[in-house]
């Protein structure tokens, strides 16, 4: 029988000589395989006087243990050795310039939402989402737009077969459900905006049935008119890029806020072209106000502990205004020139320090 100590020596030399994970592979099945050197060694051990046998089979054991935990370690490194030859060769220079030809671009919905996310979070409001589906609770009741309100008629809903607790299932006709969600989800205090896709049975030159909006939502113990309309001056100016954007806030009705308002900026319109900031026109941009005590009780707040604004606005118009697009139907067409013409270089991501579109 071949000495244990010398096949321990001849074990180890090879798995160290292993230069390759199918080599270390051949070495285990020469030892350990079913014709192994151990493996024949340890068959054996059944014609040995029971003295010798007891000496030789743990003398065998230690060698098969030590041999499997050198494998595997063997096998280790040869894995970070193969990893660390694949980094070094497969690195990319991610300075290189990105070539025009040939490069996605980003659709101007997505450039706005993505401005808007900039400068609210500037502001301190983290983005919150919600689903597109949604239950007739959140998307009416909880926001105080009881079954028989007159509103849910405006709403133009798209209703589902499908129920939940026996009521039906719509596609979310403004992303206003998100506030609901958000508050139920959290507690108070709650800075959040919302921007999402939104439906209703609409289209025209300047509606589609499906549309974009952006919701905001703060409440907190002290959260008043002032506050709001601080904010969405902020949000105006920075957006249309004009720090004397001159704004209106008129009175308005929404059943989830109280008082509401309706906002507008300066505009003016010759012929079929408008223009933002200069001017004696108004344009709306949105609908805000103060969230409706009613709101705050769904959710489980009290109202006297709790107050704060809430607003919504259209994306898609916000996108045609800012970048001169005239036509809203052309932006769900798919059309990979009219991309090409209003889309936006994908590195081009909106900054408030570097600007929010280039
Ligand atoms: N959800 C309203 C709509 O789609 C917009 C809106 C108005 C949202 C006032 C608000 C708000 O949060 O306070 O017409």
């Amino acid at each position: 029988m071949q000495d244990i100590d010398e096949l321990a020596a001849e074990l180890r030399t090879d798995i160290e000589a292993a230069g390759s994970l199918d080599d270390l592979e051949a070495v285990r099945v020469r030892a350990l395989g079913r014709k192994g050197t151990i493996t024949h060694l340890m068959k054996g051990l059944g014609a040995m006087e029971p003295e010798e046998r007891r000496a030789a089979g743990t003398a065998l054991n230690v060698l098969k243990d030590e041999t499997v935990v050198a494998i595997e370690d063997r096998r280790t490194s040869l894995r970070n050795l193969a990893l660390t030859e694949q980094l070094a060769t497969e690195s990319i220079d991610v300075t290189l310039p990105v070539r025009a030809e040939g490069c996605g671009r980003i659709h101007p919905v997505s450039q706005v939402v993505d401005e808007i996310v900039a400068i609210f979070a500037d502001m301190g409001f983290a983005v919150a989402e919600g689903p597109d589906i949604e239950d007739d609770f959140y998307n009416f009741t909880a926001l105080n737009i009881p079954p028989e309100h007159p509103a849910r008629q405006m709403h133009d809903t798209f209703y589902l077969e499908a129920e939940r607790d026996g009521a039906p299932l719509v596609l979310r006709t403004h992303t206003s459900p998100v506030q609901i969600r958000h508050m139920r989800s959290s507690p108070p205090p709650y800075r959040i905006i919302a921007p999402g896709r939104t439906f209703r049975c609409d289209s025209d030159m300047t509606h589609t049935p499906m549309f974009h909006q952006v919701e905001g939502l703060a409440i907190g113990h002290d959260i008043h008119m002032g506050h709001l309309k601080g904010c969405l001056e902020e949000f105006a100016r920075v957006m249309f890029e004009d720090d004397n954007l001159r704004m209106r806030f008129r009175p308005s009705h929404f059943p989830f806020t109280e008082p509401s308002a309706e906002v507008d900026i300066g505009c003016s319109r010759k012929g079929k072209e408008l223009r933002i900031g200069e001017g004696g026109d108004w344009l709306e941009i949105l609908g805000c106000g103060m969230v409706h005590p009613n709101v705050l009780e769904n959710v489980g707040l009290d109202p006297n502990e709790w107050q704060g604004f809430a607003f919504g606005m259209g994306i898609d118009r916000i996108a045609m205004l800012k970048y001169g697009i005239p036509d809203l139907r052309a932006f769900f067409e798919s059309d990979l020139r009219w991309l090409r013409h209003y889309g936006f270089a994908p590195f081009d991501v909106p900054t408030l320090a570097g600007g929010l579109a280039r």
